[in-house]
């Protein structure tokens, strides 16, 4: 039985009847999926592992590790359980590799990148040449010096890992804060101005001709005076054939710095200059639904730009991030999932339940858009049982504010205290058969905002 139930959400509202008439037809053809007319999700088992769901959108999930934890068994098993990409959080900097002037100690880098080599693993090598966590005796060179000094350590560093490493944040964080565009003072830049970093990339590419040669920076996940500069670098150099394979948006996000409503068309304005975009750092601070929806964003961007190939958190555990206060991370400070998990897991398609959210193995989920017109959507999202019966299912739907959902069907919601997560359960009975499915839908007055909805993970009984 479709039932409608039109809920008033916000200022405006679709007109009931025409709303009615759609949710009918809409609802009548849910009804025709939920008996099996139209297979959606029912068959293929979802990838339960952020690595496997991602590879399953083609792209890579990685994260930041520290060598210091490799051998606590529980950091150790979360990493080697869901991630296919690690970069090593400190262990290649150049005060770690090069303390003193031609000197190389490799200790800790080579552990993780064994590490991730031994099972699989890809490698992002971070970071080449930065102005932070450099020791003193480079800035202390002169010019000459220094160029000569830059270029042996990017050469002894990549052919050191020569093969092993599948992309190189070349240059990390040459441009400054704010709106200026301008480039920031470092020894590299003061001494050898703007010229370091196409050197950089140059002197790079002869190194390793495999590896993709990235920029990295923070501050630039929008579009704004400092992604502006990045671009227009970036831009020049495919103008003048400089190699560069990839722009990394390192992504740390919190109250103060939420991920901006034009992450998606910053990311797509880079890809479309011809290089890849990767998702290198990223971390958002907070906890629950909130948090949750914004890693779902996170995901979604990169899923609808194709060169965005990877995202990598900055991080295993909330418990050993550079900014643990803010629980900015996937698992919390026990390794227990956290509804962040959840929410990037069903973005990249996969489903696992069993996480912070309180879910169970017993249903997954999956969204599509239906109609749109200039101001609102319609979102369906089919719940499917797994191996055995369930007789009743939730599902939560958060939107992104100032988006708010203006009409249900097919199910009975209930909303939080922001009125951004809506908690859908079934009318009445909610009973599957193994495997059989079922769908809601719901209408998004998008007010600006046309990101789609993050679903939670389904939990069954
Ligand atoms: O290893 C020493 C230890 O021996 C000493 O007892 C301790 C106390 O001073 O310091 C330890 O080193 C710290 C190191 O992390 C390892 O834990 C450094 O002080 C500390 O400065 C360093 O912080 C790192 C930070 O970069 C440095 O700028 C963070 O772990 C690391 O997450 C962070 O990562 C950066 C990216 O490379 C670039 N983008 C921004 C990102 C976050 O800041």
């Amino acid at each position: 039985m479709v039932t409608n139930s039109s809920v008033e959400r916000g200022p405006t509202r679709p007109e009931p009847r025409s709303l009615a008439r759609r949710a009918l037809v809409l609802g009548t053809a849910l009804l025709l999926a939920g008996a099996g007319v139209t297979a959606l999700s029912g068959t293929a088992r979802a990838a339960s592992t952020l690595g496997a769901a991602a590879a399953e959108k083609g792209r890579y999930f990685g994260t930041a590790v520290a060598a210091n934890h490799l051998g606590e068994s529980q950091y150790a098993s979360t990493l080697n359980a869901e991630f296919n990409s690690v970069t090593p959080e400190n262990e290649m900097k150049w005060d770690a590799v090069e303390s003193s002037r031609g000197s190389f100690s490799f200790g800790s880098a080579d552990q993780i990148v064994n590490h991730a080599q031994s099972r699989g693993m890809q490698v992002r090598g971070h970071t080449l040449v930065w102005h932070s966590q450099l020791p003193g005796w480079v800035g202390g060179l002169g010019a000459s010096e220094l160029r000569s000094a830059m270029n042996n350590h990017i050469n002894q560093v990549m052919q050191h890992y020569k093969g092993k490493i599948a992309a190189w944040d070349v240059v990390n964080e040459a441009f400054q804060d704010g709106g200026s565009g301008a480039r920031r003072s470092s020894p590299f830049q003061d001494k050898l101005g703007d010229g370091f970093i196409e050197e950089a990339f140059r002197t790079a590419r002869a190194a390793d001709p495999a590896a993709k040669l990235c920029y990295n920076d923070y501050n630039t996940d929008g579009i704004n005076a400092k992604s502006n500069a990045v671009y227009n670098m970036v831009r020049d150099f495919k103008a003048r054939g400089v190699p560069i394979d990839c722009v990394g948006f390192q992504s740390h996000f919190n109250s103060a710095s939420p991920v901006p409503g034009d992450y998606r068309a910053n990311l797509q304005r880079f890809a479309d200059l011809g290089v890849d975009v990767q998702i290198t750092e990223l971390d958002i601070e907070g906890s629950g639904s909130s948090q949750a929806a914004s890693y779902g964003n996170v995901v979604n961007a990169c899923l609808a730009v194709s060169r965005c190939t990877g995202i990598t958190v900055w991080g295993v555990t909330d418990k050993y991030s550079w900014r643990a206060s803010g629980t900015p991370l996937l698992f919390d400070g026990n390794y227990s999932k956290k509804p962040a998990y959840d929410a990037v897991l069903t973005a990249l398609g996969g489903s696992g339940g069993g996480g912070g959210g309180g879910g169970s193995a017993g249903c997954s989920v999956s969204y599509s858009k239906a109609e749109e017109w200039s101001d609102r959507f319609n979102g369906r999202v089919t719940v499917t049982a797994g191996n055995a019966p369930i007789s009743t299912w939730t599902v939560s739907v958060t939107v992104t504010p100032p988006q708010k959902i203006s009409a249900t069907w097919n199910g009975s919601p209930t909303w939080d205290s922001s009125g951004n997560v809506m908690t859908m359960r079934p009318n009445g009975n909610g009973s599957l058969a193994a495997g059989a499915s079922t769908s809601f839908g719901f209408t998004v007055m998008k007010n600006g905002n046309s990101s789609a909805p993050v679903l939670g993970s389904c939990t069954a009984s």
